[in-house]
């Protein structure tokens, strides 16, 4: 439990936020009357009320859906301005971002407008918000490994600076194996890698995206737990799992916030860290993750402490800066 104490915001980095997750709804109706895009939906309460989630398929069905508003490289500076300014407040100090380019791509707008709108928000964050950034264009693992690999190449031409590359979208029947040699031409490109598994996927598809993709973190993997085997190699390894306590409630991952496992993910050794995946979709932003997990379980001050220290151990920054936030 929480002290009582306002809970004190640390500075942390924030590794698992997806950048189209953070569109509020009231941004998707400025954005609606901008692109003159007709929404299926009469005003921001009738689409907040839509937020009711039974699985992962359900919310991205709506969040797909709602990119329909994104067509311009300012649209995508300002989403990802909107969301730095957010996280400034949350005490981000540090940011790895993920962005879904199939999604877009898919709908008619050129990578280049997604690319450099995102990336000049992305560039401009050290001076605007005393945030440090990297970008990580994830995989939709619902589409083909070609179309995967095409999305790769653009990427690599388009000369953005680019952190990594990662896997997301529907997880159960789309497993991390299909995607080898997107994962190999990244790596084999300097690209740091990492993968969503053991959201609503089995143990097995962590260990491929470990094993054959060579992730260098998990994102969310709260199902390792149900395989003593695979906890003992993510603890010798120390591979960090970004995990997303008021997503996976809102997705029906986990019943109830006070039954949450991140505590005994902490006790077993696991190096996991908070974060807020979908924030304008989940009910909040880092913070409110933090507060949320601190009023529903037991997360005492040293814990809060272990987590804000295990995201910046867990980013992919250099040394110095690492050093200097640690
Ligand atoms: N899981 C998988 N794909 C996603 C998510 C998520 O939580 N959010 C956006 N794309
Ligand atoms: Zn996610």
């Amino acid at each position: 439990m929480s002290t009582g104490v306002v809970d004190a915001v640390l500075p942390s980095a924030e590794l698992h936020l997806h950048l189209e997750g953070t569109l509020e709804p009231s941004t998707i109706f400025e954005l609606a009357e901008r692109n003159r895009v007709r929404l299926p939906y009469a005003d921001v309460d009738e689409l907040a009320a839509r937020y009711d989630f039974a699985d992962l398929q359900s919310f991205l069905d709506l969040y797909y859906a709602n990119m329909a508003t994104l067509r311009t490289a300012q649209d995508f500076a300002d989403m990802t301005d909107a969301y730095l300014a957010r996280a400034a407040v949350a005490g981000v100090v540090h940011a790895e971002v993920f962005v879904d380019p199939q999604a877009h791509t898919a709908r008619g707008v050129a990578l280049e407008e997604v690319l450099d709108g995102v990336g000049s928000a992305l560039a401009a964050a050290p001076s605007v918000y005393g945030i440090t950034t990297g970008l990580i264009p994830c995989v939709l693992r619902d589409r083909s490994a070609a179309d995967a690999m095409t999305m790769l190449d653009g990427v690599l031409r388009s000369g953005v600076p680019v952190l990594g590359l990662g896997l997301d979208s529907a997880e159960v029947g789309n497993p991390p194996s299909v995607f080898r040699d997107v994962f190999d031409r990244a790596g084999a490109e300097g690209l740091h890698r990492v993968a969503h598994a053991g959201e609503e996927g089995p143990p097995a598809y962590v260990w491929e995206a470990l094993d054959l993709l060579g992730a260098e973190r998990i994102d969310h993997g709260v199902r390792s737990l149900e395989d003593d085997e695979l906890v003992a190699r993510l603890v010798r390894q120390r591979t960090p799992l970004t995990v997303c306590p008021l997503s996976n409630v809102r997705l029906r991952v986990i019943d109830d916030l006070a039954d949450h496992p991140l505590p005994e993910m902490i006790r077993r050794g696991l190096v996991v860290t908070v974060n807020s995946d979908d924030p304008a979709y989940f009910g909040g932003y880092l913070d409110d993750n933090m507060t949320a997990l601190r009023a529903a379980c037991d997360i005492d001050d040293a814990a809060a402490e272990l987590l804000a220290r295990n995201s910046v151990e867990a980013s992919f920054l250099d040394g110095d800066r690492k050093r200097e936030l640690l």
